[in-house]
């Protein structure tokens, strides 16, 4: 007998993540569609925590009092009968590794850009990921309540900075932030007015007209009429149509425009948004694509946190339900250890706080307490044994060289530097001919390094010397012509190993990445690595 509100809660489910630069809005754009969501009664703590979070800029302080707090890794509100999870990909600061995996766990990302600062470089490295994946992306412009770049210059930007054509699906009225008049939504043919002012965490009344209304002329006045009608008949003639399958597969971006900060068009987007985006869809595994109404409880762990306390060594693990129905206490077959585990004291999250979770669909996102048994890419499930295609290794984009002080600690320093390339905070390489004790240490956001030392230093009583090294990037050899110390390389490009005896050239400029393909006929190089390969190897 399956369970009976298997199929109903999977339909109802949408697990999606917010990608974007630091400032464009995002943690403005995520309180609203909580406040929508009715999740928070005031919007505003989102924020919140935001500003505690950067109050100081002790970062390592902020870590050991947030100790294993989880509330910004993924957040669940419902909205006209649907359930929402948000995953949270962390700014500037907390950039990491973690943010590109998270994505893996989105069915689907809502691009969220500065209407005046157009693509910026977080948003197309996040983007990229987005892609790797095929998942749908959704972009919303916002800050139109200023001035920002023309709307056509903006869809052009998608396409020739990140690829991607854009279909917009409402368009704005009034472009210098002052003479802002609304949004245009080309599938009902109405416009919405804006009313301006800051409804921080009010909702706002919303005055559509139709755009066939004598009055609407009247109501945005007559040049900016007939200037919309302009843009949307060349949007209809030469723009690409609307067109669904290209959405779901990730080949064309809908657009919307408006203004988080005033709560202006986030309802009617995220309306259309859930209408459009579908519920969690099959995954593939080593035994094909598991369907999530599968009655077969199956999950995947895609983050592991850390307890920056050292009196608590235990960890968070963060899996994604993605057939069946997860329920507390549930004994699962563990991938990684090949052995049956209970899961207990599972922790869902909500807007402010978490709470245990009883029961999960596919789509949620649950925290499971973690001894240290949990890899990265794990599977979980019930009855026999499958395997979800692990999570890739990305390319870091910060490297230094790095050993330990005292020499007699070797064996801690590489106890430590292994559990936290298990964990994901740090990938390792070395380079024919460089000592014993050194290695390079790479990571994805800056700060990890010091979070690396921190961490050596806290947990495992190792003091290391680090030297930066001035790579940004690192390419693993897909396949080379012939032995990578034969290659024409450029003069600043070196070759080493990843952990797992891998060939990989470190670049310092995306120049010499080009150069160093055109220069070897033949050679090809790959952003991201198989992470299981790595994972069974100690350094
Ligand atoms: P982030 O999470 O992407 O980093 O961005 P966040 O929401 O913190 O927004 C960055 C800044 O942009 C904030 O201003 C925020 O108020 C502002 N902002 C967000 N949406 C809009 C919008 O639609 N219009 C306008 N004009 N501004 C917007 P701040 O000055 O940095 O912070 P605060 O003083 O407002 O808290």
């Amino acid at each position: 007998m399956g369970h009976p509100e298997l199929k109903a809660e999977t339909l109802r489910r949408r697990t999606f993540a917010i990608i974007s630069h630091p400032d464009a809005g995002k943690t403005t754009l995520t309180e609203k569609l909580l406040l929508y969501g009715g999740a928070i009664r005031q919007a505003g703590s989102v924020k919140a925590r935001k500003a505690a979070r950067h109050a100081t800029s002790d970062w390592m302080e902020i870590e050991k009092q947030r100790g294993i707090s989880v509330t910004s890794s993924a957040m669940q509100f419902d909205f006209d009968g649907y359930r929402i999870n948000i995953l949270d990909t962390p700014g500037h600061q907390d950039f990491s590794e973690d943010t590109y995996r998270t994505l893996v766990a989105a069915d689907s990302a809502v691009m969220l850009i500065d209407c005046a600062k157009g693509v910026e470089e977080q948003t197309i490295k996040l983007f990229k990921v987005c892609r790797m994946r095929s998942i749908p992306i959704f972009t919303f412009v916002n800050k139109l309540d200023r001035a920002g770049k023309d709307p056509f210059e903006l869809m052009e930007e998608l396409e020739s900075v990140l690829g991607i054509r854009s279909c917009p699906v409402n368009w704005p009225i009034g472009l210098h932030g002052d003479d802002f008049r609304g949004v245009y939504h080309r599938d009902d043919r109405t416009v919405e007015l804006y009313a301006g002012g800051n409804h921080g965490q009010n909702f706002v009344e919303v005055k559509t007209v139709s755009v066939d209304d004598p009055a609407c002329a009247e109501l945005i006045g007559k040049s900016y009429y007939d200037k919309l009608m302009e843009d949307t008949e060349l949007l209809d003639v030469a723009g690409d149509e609307f067109d669904i399958d290209k959405i779901l597969s990730g080949q064309l971006t809908p657009m919307f425009f408006g203004s988080a900060f005033n709560n202006f068009g986030v309802e009617p987007f995220l309306k259309r948004f859930l209408s459009y985006t579908k519920s969690p869809g099959a995954r593939v595994a080593d035994v094909g694509p598991i369907d999530p109404m599968d009655e077969k409880f199956t999950g995947f762990v895609f983050k592991i946190q850390a307890n920056m306390n050292p009196a608590h060594r235990d960890r968070l693990a963060f899996m994604r339900v993605c057939s069946g129905v997860f329920e507390k206490g549930m004994t699962v077959w563990h991938s990684s250890s090949g052995e049956r585990i209970k899961l207990s004291q599972p922790q869902q999250f909500m807007a402010q706080e978490h709470e245990t979770v009883e029961t999960a669909y596919p789509g949620d996102i649950i925290g499971l307490f973690d001894p240290g048994i949990f890899r990265l890419g794990d599977t979980l499930c019930t009855g026999s044994p499958v395997r979800y295609s692990g999570i890739p290794l990305f390319a870091p984009e910060f490297f230094s060289r790095v050993s330990p002080v005292d020499s007699m600690k070797r064996k801690q320093f590489l106890k430590g530097i292994n559990q936290l390339s298990q964990e994901g905070a740090v990938q390792t390489f070395k380079r024919p001919g460089i000592g014993r004790e050194e290695m390079i240490a790479g990571v994805v956001g800056a700060l990890q390094m010091d979070v690396l030392e921190y961490r050596l230093k806290s947990e495992y009583g190792v003091e290391i010397t680090r030297e930066s090294l001035p790579y940004r990037f690192v390419r693993w050899v897909k396949t080379a012509p012939k032995p990578v110390d034969k290659l024409r390389l450029p003069s600043t490009t070196v070759p080493a190993v990843d952990k797992a005896g891998r060939d990989v050239l470190f670049f310092e400029n995306e120049w010499s990445i080009r150069l160093c393909v055109e220069n070897n006929k033949g050679l090809e190089l790959d952003e991201t690595a198989d992470r299981a390969e790595a994972d069974a190897i100690e350094v």
